[in-house]
């Protein structure tokens, strides 16, 4: 089919009660991405343009969180009436992106992959080549709380939602289930979809009823059984989203094992959708690996370490309980064992950052070293800067934050405290246990401390 032809509608204005979160349920998060991230994923190899999202509960929050989108792609629900009525509030847009068909998925469906929507719409045609409405449906043991297909002699009938499902009208379900993936041809919604009523035990316009008035209308419409999956099971509560969230977790471990990396105790690390690790990579369990993170080559995670967003180029070693979010690391780095690297901290080849060392917005030059119990904040170490224990850059006076700049080859002795706004230059060397406040020339020894007395005990 082509695909130009279709427009996308992403339903996520619910609030997602059964979650027990103040959260949106889209932005509920599995390893640490939101829901709607995966369904965006998924959605890859349709025309953006078309795809549109209905939000509502919480609407700014979801729109803060993908501000990257075309903001005019986000629909308002702003009371939320049910699924039907995310429809009928959605319908200028999609009538207005002139699309043929409408593909309409559920937001609580992160595990929905392009092959199983790509297969849907194949089969859709290949079924009802004139199709008007189809939809996915599985078979399943327990049909739980998912809405009923209801068939007669085979032939559909409707989709009754689990409150509303009476056995003695319908009969004791046959097992098959809506997924709440929906391909519906947009001139045939123009008939039905205002015709949705809210007369059911949730009071709310169900999408699920336009199945049955279109099989009324005996309009083109069906049910297309995909093989049971997990990626086809709504996610509507802690427990099922835990569930998912450990089908995904195994399901990108083996994607990084089959790319050559090595990740020890596999079961207790967790990464991310979109991580990019190269292949001979070391990785150690229980680990977590978030965002965009690129590693490269050559590189050794030890356990307990936590990195989001970080860019990690080749053959640099993080040692255990390290803590890094949004920071690179150029060639040959070393960092931790229990180090913390905060927003905008970059560190130049060779770089060495050791234990109980703190680094936020700092670049730290080639060579250069900071190895223990130390602060660098709002701060530039040029090359081969050697930073003694305990050393604090002073960065916030309670109202401003401002730099400290370390020159070539300083050498700041332990537990100084270097008071910014403060320059410290080429080659110098400061006292041990120096509160410094003036800048310091090249090739000059500060120290501030008072002399040592020694005075004999009586
Ligand atoms: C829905 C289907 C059910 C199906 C199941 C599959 C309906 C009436 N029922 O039930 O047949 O088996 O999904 O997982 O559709 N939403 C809105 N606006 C609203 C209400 C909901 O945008 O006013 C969004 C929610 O954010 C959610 C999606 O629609 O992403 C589905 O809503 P949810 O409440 O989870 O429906 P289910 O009870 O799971
Ligand atoms: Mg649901």
């Amino acid at each position: 089919m082509n695909y130009a032809d279709v427009c996308v509608l992403i339903l996520a204005a619910g609030k997602g009660t059964r979650m027990h979160s103040e959260k949106p349920k889209v932005l509920q998060e599995l390893l640490a991405t939101p829901m709607l991230d995966y369904i965006y994923s998924a959605l890859h190899f349709l025309p953006e343009e078309n795809i549109f999202t209905v939000i509502g509960h919480k609407a700014e929050d979801i729109e803060k969180k993908f501000s990257h989108k075309t903001a005019e792609n986000f629909i308002l629900q702003n009371e939320q009436l049910g699924t039907g009525h995310a429809l009928q509030c959605s319908w200028d847009k999609i009538r207005g992106s002139k699309a043929k068909y409408c593909l309409v998925i559920n937001g609580d469906t992160p595990l929905i992959t392009q092959d199983i929507l790509e297969f849907f719409m194949e089969e859709s045609f290949k079924k009802l080549p004139q199709l008007d409405i189809t939809f996915i449906t599985t078979v399943l043991k327990d049909v739980a709380a998912f809405g009923r297909v209801v068939r007669k002699n085979n032939k559909l009938q409707a989709i009754i939602e689990a409150k509303d499902y009476d056995e003695n009208i319908y009969q004791k379900p046959s097992g098959e289930i809506n997924a709440g993936i929906y391909l519906l041809k947009t001139a045939c919604l123009e008939d039905i979809l205002f015709q949705l009523e809210n007369k059911n035990k949730n009071g709310e316009y169900y999408i699920t009823d336009l199945i049955g008035h279109a099989a009324q209308k005996n309009m083109q419409v069906d049910g297309i059984v995909c093989e049971e999956s997990a990626a086809l099971l709504g996610i509507n509560s802690p427990k099922e989203l835990i569930f998912a969230e450990e089908i995904l977790q195994k399901e990108i471990i083996e994607k990084h094992l089959a790319n050559n990396v090595f990740i020890h105790q596999k079961e207790q690390v967790r990464i991310a959708p979109h991580v990019q690790i190269a292949a001979g990579v070391h990785i150690f369990g229980p680990c977590e690996i978030y965002g965009n993170t690129q590693i490269s080559s050559a590189c050794t995670i030890s356990s307990h370490c936590h990195i989001e967003n970080c860019i990690i180029e080749k053959n640099c070693t993080i040692d255990s309980f390290s803590h890094l979010h949004d920071a690179k690391l150029e060639n040959n780095c070393s960092v931790g064992p229990y180090a913390r690297l905060r927003p905008e901290s970059i560190l130049a080849e060779d770089a060495k950052i050791g234990n109980f060392v703190e680094i936020k917005k700092s670049n730290i030059g080639k060579g250069s070293k900071v190895n223990h119990f130390s602060y660098i904040g709002d701060s530039t170490l040029e090359t081969d800067v050697n930073i003694g224990a305990g050393t604090i850059t002073c960065n916030y006076d309670g109202n401003n934050k401002s730099k400290t700049v370390i020159k070539k080859g300083a050498f700041i002795g332990s537990n100084s405290s270097l008071v910014a706004p403060v320059i410290i230059g080429e080659n110098t060397r400061i006292g041990a246990g120096s509160v410094i406040t003036n800048d310091v020339p090249d090739n000059h020894l500060a120290i501030t401390r008072a002399e040592q007395k020694n005075i004999p005990r009586k």
